[in-house]
């Protein structure tokens, strides 16, 4: 793909005359025009009456709404009803939301991501999960990896659009003289090797013992058995750590913990764990829920939560080990964490 290629001529080129490709291209570009208004009304803020302030409502999930999350749903919606799909699934809808049952397609979103970051000016996004629609299955049922496209956006100095159809990950970012999305990266591949972690520090006494295993091992450093000085980074927006993670590579942990609620985290598996899984395993990554496989999961419920744990693959890995054989700890760490010698 040639630098500066549009994202609507990557779709049209993707989708051939193929009759289901054409549905998915359909529903990237009604997206992407969604997302495009969605941009500059944030960047206007206040000036456009923005104020990130709760609407005195709750989503399915219990998350308090603001008035960005309602506006960017709003908007979202708008732009998806101008094109066949089954079902929608929004995060800040509590039912689907129903189309044609013999449409190709339907689409989970989270309309805007990072929400607790809008009245502090800080980058927040929207993802979007593309999947095939199968007559006699309920919409949503499927795992993961049956997702025919995923992506996200990226309101940040720049508004990017990450997006996979299968075939690798293309970053597209959008130019505001022709307010067209151009492509400025193509087949992105996560580094492999680096040092940095994204995690919620302050939930530390309610995560299950691998997770405090790999931070302590992040945190002992160069002197520890990772052997080398860790960074630690949290945003608050999915969105912006995923953008990071395809850029400089690490880990980002949203794990399951002790609080109420959170036993499968926080995260929603179909309009965020899944999307963001199908990209970074295109990107070269691993998505896991610390156990097994984020694509290998299928939704019960449209809200459902799950764990997520993404990013380079040797760091997933490792969480993963650490998951599945809890002795591993000691065995590399026998002067740190919880049974070594030294606490950290
Ligand atoms: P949303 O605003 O769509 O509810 O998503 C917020 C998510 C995710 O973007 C972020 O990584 C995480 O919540 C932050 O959770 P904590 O506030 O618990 O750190
Ligand atoms: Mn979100
Ligand atoms: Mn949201």
């Amino acid at each position: 793909m040639q630098q500066g290629l549009t994202l609507s001529r990557h779709t049209s080129e993707y989708a051939g005359t193929d009759k289901l490709r054409l549905a998915v291209a359909a529903a990237i570009d009604a997206i992407a025009g969604a997302s495009i208004e969605i941009s500059e009304l944030i960047g206007r803020g206040p000036l456009a009456g923005i104020t990130g302030e709760a609407q005195g409502s709750s989503n399915a999930d219990g998350d308090v709404q603001k008035d960005l999350d309602v506006r960017c749903d709003e908007m979202i919606i708008a732009g998806l009803k101008k094109i066949p799909f089954a079902a929608l699934a929004s995060e800040e809808s509590e039912t689907l939301v129903l189309g044609d049952p013999d449409a190709p397609i339907s689409v989970a979103f989270d309309p805007l991501d990072g929400s607790s970051n809008i009245d502090t000016n800080m980058t927040v996004g929207t993802i979007f999960s593309i999947v095939p629609n199968k007559p006699g299955e309920p919409p949503f049922s499927a795992p993961g990896h049956c997702q025919l496209a995923a992506g996200f956006v990226v309101y940040g100095p720049q508004t990017s659009l990450v997006l996979s159809v299968g075939n690798g990950v293309d970053i597209f970012t959008l130019d505001r003289r022709d307010r067209t999305y151009k492509c400025i990266r193509e087949q992105v591949q996560i580094p492999e090797h680096t040092a940095e972690f994204a995690i919620n520090a302050s939930n530390h006494r309610h995560w299950e013992q691998p997770v405090r295993d790999f931070v302590e091992e992040c945190l002992a450093g160069a002197d520890g058995p990772r052997s080398k000085d860790f960074n630690m980074r949290w945003i608050g927006s999915l969105v912006a750590e995923a953008y990071r993670i395809l850029t400089r590579g690490g880990v980002f942990l949203y794990p399951g913990d002790s609080r109420p609620g959170y036993g499968d985290g926080r995260l929603r598996l179909l309009y965020e764990c899944h999307p963001m899984a199908y990209i970074i395993e295109q990107a070269g990554g691993g998505a896991s829920t610390g156990r097994e496989r984020v694509l290998d999961l299928a939704a019960k419920s449209i809200h459902q939560r799950a764990p997520l744990i993404m990013g380079s693959v040797d760091k997933v890995q490792r969480i993963e080990v650490l998951h599945n054989d809890p002795a591993a700890a000691n065995i590399t760490a026998p002067l740190f964490g919880h049974r070594g010698l030294f606490r950290v």
